[in-house]
């Protein structure tokens, strides 16, 4: 049984997040997707919130779970018994924070790997931050999240809970 962790913040999940949790599902027996509460990025939704969302995006892929995670993210996986640590890789721009993140953890759990994949083009350019963006400003973005996120980003911007979002 071969588990791969794929953390992120998921503020709100994207289809480029989709995209890299199916690929990831096809190369391993078991993915925990993790989510962060990175309170430095101030979500939009909260980390439950997060959660539910993704959980409802994946239910038809059976080897993926959904947790939430605090503390260091190479202390987690080493309790998941992960062998790898999966991250979506977009663009040069992403590549030096990628770097930097993949020998920290590396050097913190020398048992896991760090596993880059590219999501599908169409996704290379977007983000949950430029997405919320879009759709404070009253743009459509039901392109760009699964159905349950973009109707949750919705609600909660009608609800006037926007604000600024800086991550
Ligand atoms: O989706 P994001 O915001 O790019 O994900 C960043 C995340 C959650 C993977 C990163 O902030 C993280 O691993 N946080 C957990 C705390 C930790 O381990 N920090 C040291 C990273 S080397």
């Amino acid at each position: 049984m071969r588990t791969a962790i794929y953390p992120g913040t998921f503020d709100p999940v994207t289809k480029g997040h989709v995209d890299i949790i199916q690929r990831a599902a096809s190369l391993f027996d078991r993915i925990v997707v993790a989510v962060a509460e990175n309170e430095n990025k101030r979500p939009l939704f909260s980390r439950e919130e997060r959660k539910r969302l993704l959980e409802e995006t994946v239910l038809d892929l059976k080897n993926v779970e959904v947790r939430v995670f605090e503390g260091l993210l190479a202390n987690y996986a080493g309790k998941m018994k992960a062998v790898a640590v999966i991250r979506g890789l977009r663009a040069v721009s992403d590549f030096e924070y990628e770097f930097q993140m993949a020998l920290m953890n590396r050097k913190l759990n020398p048992d896991m790997e760090t596993v880059f994949l590219m999501p599908s083009e169409e996704y290379t350019y977007i983000n949950s931050s430029i997405v919320k963006e879009v759709a404070r400003l009253g743009g459509e973005v039901r392109c760009f999240l699964p159905a349950a996120a973009a109707t949750a980003l919705m609600e909660k911007l009608n609800r006037g809970e926007s604000g600024v979002y800086p991550g």
